[in-house]
């Protein structure tokens, strides 16, 4: 009766059937994973989020493939106040990040066609390429000296079927930013026919330069000339905390996607947003056969539309808040760590995640079910999020400080 694409596994993975053993029975738990940011204490202004979803405009139908004007342009804003200059015809409003990813697939990808993405990365690649009937490749990032794309392993992935480069930047949960020289070379290698770039910004506004505790201003400006790539405008941008955006590039044909479940911290309002770029050719004919794809759904709706200016201008609060737990737990993470000699991190210079380094004795997924049962505490192991090797746990960085600090203490505890 099913097609064979949902044919997958159903059956829950030993961790989250512990887990929710673990839940039921009541016993106290140190969650390491929760990065819901509803659920962190971060304050959010009720009155002004609330009041904007009032809007006598949204009892009017007024269907834009594209999505409302308005609510492109408090788009085009948010990446002006980045250096990147937008356009508002370029965007495509969607109701998730997912939603933006799975237009770019049915746009580019015939079914059986490959898409390369970058592992270790976000675990939802693999469903969302197979429900566009698309076949998900990895192409692997090394960590040395920081982490960075093996663009030896990505060229030879390429094949034939191949139709887009997935970036995530910077990447969950790697942390790292995408720097010029890549982009550099993501473009020429892009430049063969038929091969585009779609990019992952959700995590963009979440720099931490290394996440460097002293957040210079001499060190932003250093992180931004490793990130910075966009034409012109850049010489205009003194970033705070972002680095540049991948929506400034022109030299192929680039779909950015982003939203506010993480720059605005607001997941349940269901928005987000794709901008088309690159040669002028082949941006137009992307455009033309998007605006039917989202024609043909329609599924922005009015009230969140009309309320994105507004949320997207308490993007910054919600930074703020986020950054300071990010480094804060960072830095308790640092404390703790030289204390010992069995774990260390791996640098990051964004996101909010940070990765572990274990002894690789067992499996990280033997690991996860030891710190669930024997301490209480629940971190992911690496394999979540596709490592190639054991000996990788990762943690959330906007959990709640207190409970950060008593979980680590009893992971390190465990692991001595
Ligand atoms: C890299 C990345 N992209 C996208 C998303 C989800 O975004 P959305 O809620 O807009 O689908 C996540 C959520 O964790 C993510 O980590």
């Amino acid at each position: 009766m099913f097609a064979d694409r949902t044919k997958w596994n159903l059956a829950p993975n030993r961790l989250s059937e512990e887990l929710a053993r673990y839940r039921a029975a009541g016993k106290p738990l140190a969650d390491l994973t929760v990065s819901n940011p509803t659920e962190c204490g971060f304050l959010y202004d009720e009155r002004v989020i609330l009041a904007a979803l009032q809007n006598s405009a949204a009892l009017k139908y007024k269907p834009e493939p594209q999505g409302l004007v308005s609510a492109r342009q408090a788009v085009v804003k948010y990446y002006a106040d980045r250096g990147v200059a937008a356009n508002v015809d370029d965007i495509f409003l969607t109701t998730s990040t997912s939603e933006a990813y799975s237009y770019a697939f049915r746009l580019l990808c015939n079914p059986g066609d490959e898409i390369l993405i970058p592992a270790p990365s976000y675990p939802l690649f693999d469903f969302l390429a197979d429900i566009q009937d698309i076949k998900p490749l990895r192409y692997p990032l090394v960590y040395d000296h920081g982490w960075q794309i093996d663009f030896h392993a990505l060229e030879r992935a390429i094949t034939p079927r191949t139709r887009a480069i997935v970036v995530v930047h910077p990447n969950n949960p790697t942390g790292h930013f995408t720097k010029r020289a890549e982009v550099e070379k993501l473009n020429e290698i892009c430049a063969r026919p038929g091969l585009a770039l779609i990019v992952d910004e959700v995590f963009l506004d979440f720099s931490v330069a290394g996440f460097s505790l002293a957040l210079a201003t001499t060190s932003s400006d250093k992180a931004n000339d490793a990130h910075s790539y966009s034409k012109p405008v850049a010489q205009a941008f003194r970033p705070e905390k972002s680095p540049l955006s991948f929506a400034g590039n022109v030299g192929t044909l680039t779909f950015t996607l982003s939203g506010i479940s993480k720059i605005c911290g607001l997941p349940q309002m269901k928005a987000a947003w794709l901008v088309v770029n690159g040669p002028q050719e082949s941006k137009s004919e992307a455009k033309a056969r998007l605006e039917l794809i989202a024609d043909t759904f329609l599924s922005m709706n009015a009230p969140v539309q009309l309320a994105l200016p507004t949320f997207l201008s308490q993007g910054r609060a919600f930074q703020e808040q986020v950054m300071k737990r990010v480094r804060r737990n960072l830095a308790e993470l640092d404390r703790q760590i030289a204390l010992q000699k069995v774990c260390s991190r791996l640098d990051g210079e964004g996101g909010w995640y940070a990765i572990l380094r274990v002894p690789a004795t067992r499996s990280d997924e033997e690991l996860a079910l030891l710190l669930l049962n024997e301490k209480g505490v629940y971190v992911h192991p690496g394999h979540f999020y596709d490592f190639s090797r054991d000996g990788f746990l990762v943690v959330s960085l906007i959990c709640q400080e207190t409970e950060f600090k008593s979980g680590l203490l009893s992971l390190l505890t465990q692991l001595h």
